[in-house]
């Protein structure tokens, strides 16, 4: 095993200058590599670009009115293992029958692709519904390079069971927020590619951010890449409800996990029973809204930051959108990314949509 660093300035060819003006310049991505054997490697990017910290958002966040969190929080480690929870309740239909679409199509997505060697995965997790993907892929061309870009660790460990799993396969895991990952793999790959982002997470980002995360996945893109993406569809309120409410209390447990993060992380003391698990379709925006309601008038410390935060009685902290999407909506969003939607394979309830756009 050997690590190398890589000092890359991703709008202007790599030069040694580059080192230089890192200290000056802000230079977008900076990464190193670790070599793990000859079929498993790992680049780390680190965040150059000047993103907010976790203490700088909640601040931010709390002071602001309405009050709000950015769902991204969520995912310290206890909340990606809640998070893997709610994919198990039956309320949460998004995973099995995402998982469900890719089962039965990936052989004729795979075929449709026959010509990439490349499979780049954003936020990938733990790689489970990919392996349908991966499994067809390298039946049709024998092998490929994954790369799936995360900000978790966790890429190192699935990538492991990934390689035992499928000879002909070699993996380039990218650690990194999306957009820096998205700016290496352009560096590193000419030859055809594609992009998965599966499970919906695009519901996440407000419309702003989708569109952005969409012009830059265009703008890495040739004309013989392809673009794989899952939406969650719009569909009866009642199933919405029920699935970002389920009868077990995982999702409420999840939402509630960002307070003990704050306590833990930013020596805050939240009480954790003082608020409330709150989720409903706001069919206005197309949106299932998750808050936190203070169930009490009170106020709350954050030492770290030095910060008081007072609530009123019903007050919430709105932490999280999950878009649920039409056709319409989806054609829109590819359009202003200058993509086309070229195929669309969905559920037989026409609950989920997995999305081929091109260029
Ligand atoms: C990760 N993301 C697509 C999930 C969703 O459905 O919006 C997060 C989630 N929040 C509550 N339940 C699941």
């Amino acid at each position: 095993m050997f690590l190398k660093t890589i000092i890359i300035n991703l709008k202007k060819p790599p030069t040694i200058l580059n080192q230089f003006l890192k200290e000056t310049v802000n230079i977008s991505s900076v990464y190193s590599e670790e070599v793990i054997n000859e079929r498993l490697s790992v680049l780390r990017v680190e965040n150059g670009n000047g993103k907010n910290t976790f203490a700088e958002d909640v601040s931010l966040g709390l002071t602001s009115f309405p009050k709000g969190l950015h769902p991204k929080y969520f995912y310290d480690s206890p909340g990606s293992e809640l998070f893997e929870q709610i994919c198990k309740t039956p309320e949460y239909y998004v995973t099995r029958t995402e998982a469900s679409i890719l089962e039965r199509y990936s052989e004729e997505i795979a075929q449709l692709n026959c010509d990439k060697k490349n499979i780049v995965e954003l936020g990938s997790g733990s790689s489970i519904k990919t392996k349908y993907i991966l499994g067809s892929f390298i039946r049709n061309s024998g092998s490929i390079t994954y790369m799936p870009v995360d900000v978790s660790d966790i890429i190192v460990q699935s990538s492991k069971k990934l390689l035992d799993e499928f000879e002909g396969l070699s993996i380039k895991g990218i650690i990194s927020e999306y957009e820096e990952g998205l700016e290496v793999i352009n560096e590193l790959i000419d030859s055809p590619k594609m992009i998965l982002f599966l499970g919906s997470s695009i519901g996440n980002f407000t419309q702003y951010e989708a569109s952005e995360l969409l012009a830059c996945i265009s703008s890495i893109m040739n004309e013989n890449d392809s673009f794989l993406i899952g939406f969650d569809l719009v569909k009866d309120i009642d199933v919405l409800n029920a699935a970002y409410d389920d009868s077990a209390g995982v999702t409420a447990k999840f939402n509630i996990n960002i307070l003990s993060r704050i306590n833990k992380e930013l020596g805050g003391n939240f009480d954790l029973s003082k608020f409330k698990h709150k989720a409903f379709f706001n069919t206005d925006f197309s949106r299932v809204e998750m808050h936190l309601e203070s169930t009490k008038e009170q106020l709350v410390y954050m030492r770290d930051i030095d910060e008081s935060i007072h609530f009123e009685e019903g007050e919430t902290i709105h932490t999280e959108n999950s878009y649920k999407f039409t056709d319409e909506m989806i054609s829109e969003l590819a359009s202003f990314a200058d993509l086309t939607v070229n195929k669309t394979w969905k559920d037989p309830e026409n609950y989920f949509g997995l999305y081929l756009m091109k260029k």
